[in-house]
This record gives structure tokens, sequence and C-alpha cells, in this order.
């Protein structure tokens, strides 16, 4: 029978430093901005209030990532699991504030360098391949409260000077690395990828683009480094990716559609594939009153220095309807946009959509030409463990299953995808919510949503099911 994925595919499954460690202040690490953000399903909304600052309040607040699954203790025990499955790669991020506490620092804390060289070990003695994201939504809060996040330009030389930290401590064990997870999230939630707030410019293009800009100037840095440190890495950019699709047929909702792609989806890699800003970045600029600080040698690069592959996460997609917007607003998609009458949602409101992917991989591919990687993808979910523990998600399982196949669909069709890791391989803390009750893992953790419980680990029926897609290259689905 003809294999449906190339061999050596890179299966796996993807977590982030924030949402599973805890220990957010063992062994020296410092604050970052997550460390600062409460949970529950306010969180997206208090965050973006007004007079949100990044102030602990323990009186008023839970604060779930402190604790996470503390993985930061229990890495081996998780990575075995991964193991068990097959996996043949971890996707992990680095806290930076386990490396610098503040950022400003000018010697590394050894004690956090330790703790990822023991994760990497780890990963390597089980024949797991590291994939690591140098920052996943958590700059330390230092450098947020001190420059108003990424729009400061002194955070570029902090971020360097952490990112050549790790890549010349790890850079000869680990071969593929990402800069800046869903960096182009920064035009959906700002304060966790830039670390602004409404004080600081979250709600203002100027800010946001400044940041992106000194962004897209950090991430060349590590791709520099990185391939300085070791011509053998892979170094990635990582975007948010929701195909867009114009409700109807009506040209102003496919322009629409296409001006939305533009904006908040290709813009990002546009430029740290293509390492140049898009033709239609200076229109979008002057619409929105952006004039950006570009300093000499930025745009040379951003020239010499783009990544080496895609990575990408893929949830859902979403619908434009320009010509109704009481309809286009109407609606639970993380990103917005409105109600697609063909697709149902998950149980948070996230529209589920399997052949998006297959369109997304072929949009992806026909306009970079560059291999792709799908670091994040899964089913946010209320699992009911039985007495024993067990969990019988054939939901999740099903979800996994109608988006390999589409996977599948895409390599035929000629694209060059890399691997598939899917998101929170094992239960973590929510992003956008800061609960454990939504779940996507392959393990269950026996947590709350307050972080109460025993922690311990349970292999859910997606599980077994997973590792047998893995042992077959993805044909016994
Ligand atoms: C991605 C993020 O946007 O989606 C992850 O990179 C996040 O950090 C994941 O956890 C799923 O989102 P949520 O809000 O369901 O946790």
């Amino acid at each position: 029978m003809k294999e449906r994925f190339p061999q050596g595919f890179m299966w796996g499954g993807a977590t982030a430093a924030n949402q599973v460690e805890g220990a957010y202040d063992k062994d020296g690490k410092g604050l970052s901005i997550v460390d600062a953000i409460p949970g529950g399903k306010a969180r997206l909304s208090i965050v973006s209030s007004p007079e949100f600052d990044f102030s602990l309040d323990t009186e008023r607040y839970t604060y779930p990532n402190h604790k996470g699954i503390d993985h930061y203790h229990r890495f081996r025990e998780d990575i075995a699991l991964f193991a068990e499955m097959g996996f043949k790669c971890y996707r992990f991020s680095i806290a930076w504030t386990r490396i610098y506490p503040n950022g400003v620092e000018q010697q590394p804390n050894e004690a956090g360098l330790n703790h990822y060289q023991q994760v990497i070990d780890t990963c390597i003695a089980h024949g797991i391949e590291p994939v690591i994201t140098i920052s996943h939504y958590e700059m330390p809060l230092h450098l947020a409260n001190a420059f108003g996040g990424w729009q400061g330009r002194e955070v570029i030389g902090h971020f360097e000077r952490f990112a050549r930290t790790v890549l010349e401590r790890f850079g000869q064990q680990v071969k593929y690395w990402m800069t800046f997870n869903e960096i182009n999230s920064a035009f959906h939630f700002p304060i966790m990828s830039q670390g602004l707030t409404v004080k600081t410019g979250a709600l203002e293009p100027q800010a946001k683009f400044q940041a992106l800009h000194n962004q897209f100037v950090a991430s060349s840095l590590a791709v520099k480094i990185a391939h300085e440190t070791n011509p053998e890495i892979k170094i990635g950019c990582m975007i948010l990716y929701a195909t867009s699709y114009g409700f109807d047929c009506n040209p102003v909702n496919q322009l629409a559609a296409l001006k939305e792609r533009q904006s908040s989806d290709f813009y990002c890699a546009d430029v740290q594939v293509g390492g140049k800003y898009p033709y239609y970045a200076k229109s979008l600029w002057q619409s929105l009153g952006v004039k950006l600080d570009i300093q000499p040698g930025d745009l040379e690069l951003l020239k010499a220095h783009p990544v080496d592959y895609i990575g990408f996460s893929y949830y859902m997609s979403r619908t434009i309807y320009a010509t109704n917007p009481e309809a286009a607003a109407a609606h639970g998609n993380l990103l917005g946009g409105a109600r697609n009458p063909f697709l149902e949602a998950s149980d948070w409101g996230w529209e589920i959509d399997p052949t998006g992917l297959r369109i997304a991989l072929n949009e992806l591919y026909d306009r970079y030409e560059k291999p792709l990687f799908i670091v994040e993808n899964g089913l946010g979910a209320i699992d009911k463990p039985d007495e024993n523990h067990y969990v019988a998600d054939d939901y999740r399982i099903n979800y996994l299953r109608q988006h390999i196949n589409a996977m599948a669909e895409a390599v035929e069709d000629g694209v060059d995808l890399m691997g598939y890791t899917p998101w929170g391989c094992i239960d973590l803390v929510s992003m956008s919510t800061g609960e454990m009750s939504k779940r996507y893992g392959m393990i269950y953790v026996d947590l709350d949503d307050n972080i109460n419980g025993t922690g311990d680990r349970y292999r859910k029926k997606s599980f077994h099911w997973y590792k047998q897609v893995i042992a077959t290259n993805g044909q016994d689905l």
C-alpha cells in the first residue's frame, strides 16, 4: 500500500513552558507576563480592559500558570509517556525568565539552563527529537513594564542575548527551533504575544506594528545565530493560521477575506520567509496611520536571514462577512468572523474544519514553497473520566483523525509537510481561559481549574489510538 506520509515524518506533541511547568518562582526563575495574568473564562476580557497592568492581585484572582501541571518536576514521567506513544519529536518552549529572570541580566541563570539540559537529555535518551520554541507567550514581566513590551527597541538586544545563550548551549543537540510562537497573534491578543496592555498601546496599530518590527529583527538575529552555531539547525517562524472564507460569492466579501489574509495571516510570514515587507505593507500602514521606526541595517538583516521552514498552528477557520457586520460579530470563534453554516463548533465555539487544514497547507505551500510543520492542532474539550480515571475521548480521536486525513490529502496534493505535533498532548492550562477543564491531551492530568488534585497522569483512549497512528506512519487511523 502506498505510504500516506513520508518516511521520517515527525509525529509528536506540543506544549509551552508557561502552560505546563508551574514552579513559577523556583530555582531563580523571574516573573513573566503570564505569571501576572489571572485564570478563568474572563481571562481575555480582564487583560483587555483599560485598567489591566500586570500587577499580581492574589486576593482577587487565581493564577493557574503558577503551578501548571508541574511538568518542571515531572517531565521525566511525561516524556516517558510520550515515548510510549512513539513520539518522534516533542515541541516545548524555554521560559525566558528561567534563563534571564528579569531579561536584563548579563549572565544566565545556570539552574535554568541545567533544567532544559535535563529535558533535552531525557528526550534524546528516548529517541525523541526536541523541537524548541524560543519564546512562547511569556516575556519577562520586567521587560514588559520597563519598555512597554516589544514596542521598546531595547528588548531586541535582551532577546538576542537570551537566544544566543540557548542556541549556543543546546544547538549541537537540538536541530529544530522556532523563534516566536504565533507571532501574528499580535493582531488578536497582543498582550500575550507582545507584552502590550491597553495602557501601553494594545489597541493602537502603531504600537503593535512597531513591536512586530522589533520582533522580526529579533527573529532574524536568532536565525543568524542558529545558523552560525550549527549549519545543521533548521529554524522556523511560527504563525497562527486560520483559513479565511468570504461568506458568499459577493466579490465584496471575497475581497474582504483576501485583505484579512494579508493583514493578519500572511503579514508576518511574508517578512520572515520572504525576507522583506510585502508589497501591500505600505498601504496597510498608511490606512492605519502607522509610521515604523526602521533603523539602518534592519531591512538588510531581514533579507539575509529568512527562516528555514514554516511552523503553524491550525485550530479553526473563519468566515468573513463584510456586507453583514452584525452577523460577522455574532459568533464565538476565538478569531471572530461570522458563523459558518457548514461547520460544527467545539464546546468553546471554535469551528471545526479539517478541509480548511488542507486548504491552509496548500495556501501556505503555494505562497512560500518552504517545508511546513503543523506544530499545533487539536480539540479543547471537557473530558469525563470514569472511576478509574479513564477517558473514552472518541470526539478527540475523531477530530484528530479528520485532520490527519486532511494532511495526508495535502501531502498527496504535493505539499512538503515535515511533521505534526498536536497541541497539549498532555492536559495543560489553557492559554485563552487559564482553565484546566479545556483539555487537549491524550494524557489526562488529575487537576481542576484551581489546580487542585493529585496531578497524576492517566492514558486516555486517544493515547492508544495515537500510538497506533504513529506506529503505522499515519496509515491506521
Ligand atoms: C495557541 C497557543 O493559540 O492555541 C497555545 O499557541 C494555546 O498556547 C492553544 O494553548 C490553544 O488555545 P487555548 O486557549 O484553548 O489554550
